[in-house]
C-alpha cells in the first residue's frame, strides 16, 4: 500500500480506520489503496475462521497445530520452546491469512482458581516477561504481528467485561504490568490488547495513564493499541485516552460517534490522525502469504516441545521411568481422549491429536508388556461411576504398574468462567486412592490448567507426572517421558498450594460487588508463601529428572551501582542426558519497602550429557534489585545488602552470596512532614542532623542512640512537631536549607532501557 498523506482521508473515512471493518479484519478503504488485514488467535495456535465467527472458540475454525498453551510454555522455562512456537506458529498464521495473532497473554497468576491460567506463563512476572518476549520476536520475525495481552490485569474471568481490579501502585507496577514492560521493551510487540476490566475504577480501553502515559511515554511503544473483543464502552473516550483500533468490526455508529465527537470538539483530528497513522503503519507491517507449512513436522515439534514442558513432581520407588514393567494397566478417560487445550477464544481445531494409550501401547510392546485399560471413572455420566471404578481396581491387583490419567474436567475451567475448587473430582480421587491401595506401582498423570490439590492422594501414589495442557502432540510426549525415551526437564511456574486458604488471594478472590482488591500486594504466589514460611505441597521452581545434576561454585561480582553477573557451574551427575534450569533469586531488605523474602531474578535452561559440566554466566540488570519507589514514582535500587542466591526451586537455596550495591543514591525527598527517623536515616540530612543536636543530646536529651526509647518515640513524629521541643537548637528554616542541598530523584541519572 502506497503511504497515503492523511489529509487525502476524509475525518468519515479516517474515522472508520479506527474500528474493524470486519470481525476479524481492520477496514479497508479501497478508494484510497488502503487494504484490510486480519487479526486471529490464538496465542498456541491459529483459529481462524472463515465463516461463522465468534470470540469463544464456538464456531469452526480452519485445522492448525495446536501447540502447547501458555501453562506448559511456562513450565518448561525455555526461551527456546517459547520461540520455536512463535516461529511455527507465523508460518501456520501466514499461510491462513492472519497478520497479527493475538497472543501471548502475560496475565499474572494471582489465583490457581483463574479460569484462564492455561492461557497464562507464570505466577512470576519474570519468567513470563522472558518467555512473552521470546515468543513475540520469533513470530514477528516471521512476517506476523502479536499481540500482547490483557493490558492490564485481567486476571480472573469472573465479572471480567465489569470488575475493577483495585490494585496499588507498587503491585501494578511490579507484579502486574512488569512483564508487558519487558514485552514492550525487548520485542516492539505490533500491538498490545487492552484488557476488559478496570483498573482501579477506570476501563482499561479508557485509561489514559496506561494506555499513554505508561505505555508510550514511559515505556516508548510506537505499535497499535486494541481493543479485546468488545472491550470499547465510548469509542471517543478510548480514542483520547490512546485505544486506536477498537474490535471487532463493523463500526458505524462507532465512526459516527468520532465524526461528531470531533466536530463537537470533544476530541481532535490531530488524535484521529495520529490513531490513524498507527493503524496504517499496522496495515502496511503486513507480511506477505508464505509457503504453506509442513503440518507433520509441526505436529512433530508439538510433540518435541511437549515433553520439555511436563513437571515430574514426584517420584519414589523408582517407579519413573518404566523400564521393563511386566503388565501394565491405563486407567482413565484422559488416556483415550486427551485434554491437551483449554475453552474459549484460544481453542484450536487441531490437525491431529496424539491418543496417550496409543502410544503407551506401542512403548509396551517393544518391551513385550502387555498393556489392559480401564475406564475408571467417567468425566459427564456419574451414573456408572462405581462399577467403573470397581473395574479398574480389579484390574490394578494384577498390573504390574497402574498409570491414572487425571485432571480438570473442560467444564471445570475455562475462559469466560472461574473454578470453584482446587481439588480434583470427588470420583477421580477416590479412584486413585482404591486403585493405589492395590495396585504394585501407581502413577499419577495430570491434565490441568491450572494447579490442583494434591493432598486426598498425594501419599498414595508413587509417582505424579504434571502434564498441564501439552497441546495435540500430548499423548506421544506423556508416553515418551513414562518409559524414559524423554527426560523430564518442566519446572513448575506456579506454586501448587497445601490447601486454597493458604493462598494469599483466598480471601480477595474474586471479589464482591464489582471490585477485586489485590490485598495480596506485590505478595503474589511464591512470593507470599517463602516471606510468610508457609508449607506448600510443591514450590515454584519444583522439577525432578531421571538423573542428577550437582551446582557449584558460584561466584558473583558487582558490575555497578545497581548491576552485578554471576557464574555458576551445573554437572550433570547421573547416566542420562537432561536439560537443567538454573535458577537466580535475590533476596533483600534494601529500600523503604517490605520486599519478599526473594524474587526470581534471571534463569535459563542448559542440556547436559551425562558428567558433562558448564559454566553458566548470568547478568544481573538494575530491575533484578530496585523496587517501585512510589512517592518517586520510578524504578530505583536502594543502597544496600543483596543476597544472590541459586535456587533448586523457590523454597530449596543451594548457593547464596551477599553483595552490597551503593544503588541510585536516591534518597526519599525530605520536608518538615517527613518524620524524624527518615530525616536521620538520610545519607546526607542525618549527619549533619546528629551534629546539630549533638549539643542538645549533651544537656541531656534523648539518646540518639535509634533504639534507645524515647528516639523510637521521636523518630516516628514529623519534624515540624518536634521544632519547639528543641528549645531553639533546630529551626525550620535550617532544615528546609538542608533539604536543598540532598540528591533526589530528579537530581540522579533516569534509568535508560530497562533491560539489558
Ligand atoms: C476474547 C479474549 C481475547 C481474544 C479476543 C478475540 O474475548 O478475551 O483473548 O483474543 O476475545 O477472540
Amino acid at each position: 500500500m502506497a503511504n497515503i498523506p492523511l489529509d487525502a482521508l476524509s475525518l468519515e473515512q479516517k474515522a472508520s480506520l479506527l474500528t474493524g471493518g470486519g470481525f476479524w479484519s481492520t477496514t479497508a478503504i479501497p478508494e484510497a489503496g488502503i487494504d484490510a488485514i486480519v487479526l486471529s488467535d490464538g496465542p498456541h495456535g491459529v483459529r481462524r475462521q472463515m465463516h461463522g465467527t465468534d470470540h469463544l472458540g464456538l464456531h469452526h475454525s480452519e485445522p492448525a497445530t495446536c501447540f502447547p498453551p501458555a501453562v506448559a510454555v511456562g513450565s518448561s522455562w525455555s526461551e527456546d520452546v517459547a520461540a520455536k512456537i512463535g516461529t511455527a506458529l507465523a508460518r501456520e498464521a501466514r499461510a491462513l491469512g492472519v497478520d497479527v495473532l493475538l497472543g501471548p497473554g502475560v496475565n499474572i497468576k494471582r489465583s490457581p482458581l483463574a479460569g484462564r491460567n492455561f492461557e497464562y506463563f507464570s505466577e512470576d512476572p519474570l519468567l513470563s516477561g522472558v518467555l512473552a518476549t521470546a515468543y513475540v520476536r520469533a513470530l514477528q520475525a516471521g512476517g506476523v504481528g502479536a499481540s500482547v495481552k490483557h493490558f492490564a490485569a485481567n486476571d480472573q474471568e469472573t465479572d471480567r467485561m465489569v470488575v475493577s481490579a483495585d490494585i496499588d501502585e507498587r503491585t501494578l507496577r511490579e507484579i502486574h504490568l512488569s512483564a508487558f514492560e519487558r514485552v514492550v521493551t525487548d520485542a516492539g510487540p505490533a500491538t498490545v490488547m487492552c484488557s476488559y476490566n478496570k483498573i482501579n475504577g477506570v476501563p482499561a480501553s479508557e485509561h489514559h495513564r496506561l494506555l499513554t502515559d505508561v505505555l508510550r511515554t514511559e515505556w516508548g511503544y510506537t505499535g497499535a493499541v486494541i481493543s479485546d473483543w468488545g472491550a470499547v464502552r465510548s469509542r471517543p473516550a478510548a480514542l483520547n485516552a490512546g485505544l486506536d483500533l477498537s474490535m471487532p468490526g463493523p463500526g458505524h455508529y462507532a465512526t459516527q460517534a468520532l465524526v461528531d465527537a470531533v466536530r463537537a470538539g470533544h476530541v481532535t483530528e490531530a488524535t484521529v490522525e495520529r490513531a490513524v497513522a498507527r493503524v496504517l503503519a499496522l496495515v502496511d507491517a503486513a507480511g506477505h502469504d508464505a509457503a504453506a507449512p509442513d503440518l507433520d513436522a509441526h505436529h512433530e515439534l508439538a510433540r518435541e516441545l511437549a515433553a520439555e514442558c511436563a513437571v515430574l513432581l514426584k517420584n519414589t520407588r523408582g517407579t519413573l521411568p518404566l523400564e521393563r514393567p511386566s503388565s501394565l494397566l491405563v486407567v482413565g478417560e484422559f488416556a483415550t481422549t486427551p485434554r491437551y487445550q483449554g475453552g474459549g477464544s484460544s481453542h484450536v481445531n487441531a490437525t491431529r491429536v496424539d491418543v496417550p494409550l496409543e502410544f503407551i501401547q506401542a512403548h509396551a510392546a517393544a518391551r513385550g508388556a502387555a498393556v489392559t485399560y480401564a475406564r475408571g471413572f467417567a468425566t459427564d455420566d456419574q451414573g456408572e461411576e462405581a462399577a467403573l471404578r470397581e473395574a479398574a481396581v480389579r484390574a490394578a491387583a494384577g498390573a504390574g504398574a497402574v498409570v491414572v490419567f487425571a485432571g480438570n474436567p473442560e467444564a471445570e475451567e475455562s475462559e469466560g468462567f472461574d473454578r470453584q475448587r482446587l481439588e480434583l473430582p470427588a470420583s477421580q480421587v477416590r479412584l486413585i486412592r482404591e486403585v493405589a491401595a492395590v495396585a504394585a506401582r501407581t502413577v499419577v498423570v495430570l491434565a490441568n490448567g491450572g494447579v490442583v490439590s494434591l493432598e486426598d492422594w498425594h501419599d498414595d501414589v508413587d509417582a505424579i507426572l504434571e502434564g498441564f495442557l501439552l497441546g495435540q502432540g500430548s499423548g506421544a510426549a506423556i508416553a515418551d517421558l513414562l518409559f524414559g525415551q524423554a527426560n523430564p526437564s518442566g519446572r513448575l511456574a506456579e506454586t501448587i498450594p497445601l490447601r486454597l486458604k493458604d493462598t494469599p488471594t483466598y480471601l480477595s478472590f474474586p471479589g464482591e460487588q464489582g471490585h477485586v482488591r489485590y490485598s495480596e500486594g506485590v505478595m503474589v504466589g511464591y512470593r507470599h508463601y517463602e516471606t510468610v514460611d508457609a508449607p506448600v505441597r510443591y514450590p515454584f521452581g519444583h522439577g525432578l529428572s531421571y538423573t542428577a545434576y550437582d551446582i557449584a561454585g558460584l561466584r558473583v561480582q558487582v558490575d555497578g551501582p545497581a548491576e552485578a553477573s554471576l557464574t555458576v557451574t551445573v554437572r550433570n551427575t547421573g547416566s542420562r542426558a537432561g536439560k537443567y534450569v538454573v535458577q537466580v533469586y535475590v533476596a533483600t531488605q534494601a529500600g523503604p519497602v517490605r520486599r519478599p523474602e526473594r524474587t526470581l531474578a534471571a534463569f535459563t535452561k542448559i542440556h547436559l550429557e551425562p558428567g558433562q559440566e558448564k559454566e553458566v554466566r548470568l547478568g544481573l540488570d538494575r530491575r533484578a534489585f530496585a523496587y517501585w519507589d512510589v512517592p518517586l514514582s520510578r524504578w530505583v535500587v536502594a543502597d544496600g545488602t543483596y543476597v544472590v542466591q541459586v535456587g533448586e526451586n523457590a523454597s530449596a537455596v543451594l548457593l547464596e552470596r551477599s553483595v552490597h550495591l551503593d544503588g541510585d543514591g536516591i534518597a526519599p525527598p525530605l520536608s518538615l512532614q517527613s518524620n524524624v527517623g527518615d530525616w536521620l536515616a538520610h545519607p546526607v540530612a542525618g549527619p549533619r542532623l546528629r551534629a546539630r543536636m549533638a549539643p542538645l543530646m549533651a544537656q541531656g536529651g534523648p539518646e540518639l542512640d535509634d533504639d534507645s526509647d524515647e528516639m523510637r518515640m521521636v523518630a516516628s513524629m514529623p519534624m515540624n512537631q518536634i521544632l519547639n521541643l528543641t528549645g531553639g537548637a533546630l529551626d525550620g528554616d535550617w532544615l528546609v536549607s538542608l533539604t536543598n542541598t540532598c540528591p533526589s530523584a530528579d537530581t540522579t541519572e533516569e534509568e535508560g532501557n530497562v533491560h539489558s
